[in-house]
C-alpha cells in the first residue's frame, strides 16, 4: 500500500507541534502541505510557527496561510490562549522569525491538491474548521473527491474545555464545523471524550526526546509551559489532543467509533456544542435528516496510542 497523502490544517500550538513532528516522522505518511488557521495564536503567528518548525526539522513542504477569523457571524470576542500556548503560540521558546500577515491561500491549496489527487487526500484538521469550510464554499464538489477528513474537535459526552458546552476548535468557528460535519465526505472527529485521556508526562516526553534527537527535543522544549498549565488543571502530563488525531490516520483500530449525523450549535449559550444523532436512533430528526453519517471516537486504546507516538517520534 502506498503512503497516506496528508494535508495538515493546524494552528501551532504546542500539541499541534507534536502532531506535526509525528506526521513528518511517520514512514507511512506523505505530508503534502500544511495550511494554517488562527486559534492558538493569530494566523500570522501560527503560519510563522509552522514554517519555523519545519525548517528546524529540515523538512520542505508547502505552508499556506489561511483564515484570520471565523465564518460564524456575531462571534463573541476572544483572547488567544497565551496562558496555554504562550504569547508566540509555541510555549514562548525563542523564534527568530517575525510573524507577518500573508495572503490567505489555504482553501485554494486544499482544493488544488484534492483535484490533483482525486480520492486520495486525507485532511487532518486540528484547529478551527474555517479553511475546510471555505474550501467547501469555493468548490463544493471537492467533498466527493477527498479521501477522508479527520479532525481534532468536539465534546460529545463530556463537558467542553472552553465553555461547559464546547471544545475550543469547534467553539472557535461553530458554523464552519457544522458545514464540515454536514458535507458529503467522511469525517471522523477525535474529541475531548478521548483526547483528555491521552497524556504524556514530563519524564515520558524527555525519554522520547532522548531517543529521538534534536527534532524531538525541540518539541519537548516548547512543551514545558504547556505541561505546567495542564498540571495546574489537574492533569498528570500534557494532553496530546492533536497528535491523538494524527494517530488515527494510520491506526484506526486503536479507536472505538460511534456513527451518526452531527450538528453543531452556532448561536446562543450552547455555541459550539456538538450533537450526534446516533444512526440507530428512532424518531423525528428534522434538523439532522438527510445529513451524511459521520463518526467520532468515543473511546480508544490510550496506552497503545501513546506507545505509537513514542515509537514514531522516538526514532533516531
Ligand atoms: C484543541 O484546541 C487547541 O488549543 C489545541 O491545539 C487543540 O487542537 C483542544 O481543544
Ligand atoms: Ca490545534
Amino acid at each position: 500500500m502506498g503512503k497516506h497523502k496528508v494535508i495538515f490544517d493546524t494552528d501551532p500550538g504546542v500539541d499541534d507541534a507534536l502532531a506535526l513532528y509525528y506526521l513528518i516522522r511517520h514512514p507511512q505518511i506523505e505530508l503534502l502541505g500544511v495550511t494554517t488557521v488562527f486559534g492558538n495564536a493569530s494566523v500570522a503567528d501560527t503560519t510563522r510557527n509552522a514554517r519555523f518548525l519545519l525548517r528546524s526539522w529540515g523538512v520542505s513542504v508547502p505552508v499556506h496561510a489561511g483564515a484570520a477569523e471565523a465564518l460564524t457571524p456575531d462571534m463573541p470576542s476572544e483572547d488567544y490562549p497565551t496562558h496555554i500556548h504562550g504569547t508566540n503560540g509555541l510555549g514562548d521558546i525563542d523564534i527568530p522569525d517575525p510573524a507577518v500577515e500573508e495572503r490567505d491561500t489555504a482553501a485554494r491549496f486544499l482544493i488544488d491538491q484534492v483535484r490533483a489527487n482525486p480520492g486520495q487526500i486525507r485532511i487532518l484538521a486540528v484547529g478551527r474548521m474555517t479553511n475546510l469550510a471555505r474550501a467547501l464554499q469555493m468548490d463544493p464538489e471537492i467533498a466527493d473527491l477527498v479521501g477522508d477528513v479527520v479532525i481534532m474537535g468536539g465534546a460529545f459526552r463530556v463537558p467542553g474545555n472552553i465553555t461547559p458546552a464546547a471544545e475550543a476548535n469547534i467553539w472557535g468557528d461553530p458554523l464552519a464545523a457544522d458545514m464540515v460535519f454536514g458535507a458529503d465526505w467522511h469525517v471522523t472527529a477525535i474529541p475531548l471524550d478521548l483526547t483528555t485521556r491521552t497524556l504524556i508526562n514530563r519524564r515520558e516526553l524527555q525519554a522520547i526526546a532522548d531517543k529521538g534527537g534534536p527534532g524531538m527535543q525541540l518539541v519537548a522544549d516548547l512543551s514545558q509551559d504547556y505541561i505546567a498549565f495542564y498540571g495546574q488543571a489537574g492533569f498528570d502530563g500534557m494532553v496530546i489532543h492533536d497528535c491523538c488525531a494524527a494517530v488515527f490516520l494510520t491506526d484506526p483500530d486503536l479507536f472505538r467509533l460511534v456513527h451518526g449525523q452531527v450538528r453543531v450549535l452556532w448561536q446562543g449559550i450552547g455555541l459550539g456544542l456538538t450533537i450526534m444523532n446516533p444512526r440507530d436512533r428512532k424518531g423525528p430528526n428534522a434538523e439532522w435528516d438527510g445529513l451524511p453519517l459521520q463518526a467520532y471516537a468515543q473511546d480508544g486504546d490510550v496506552d497503545a496510542i501513546i506507545t505509537r507516538i513514542a515509537q514514531v517520534c522516538g526514532q533516531e
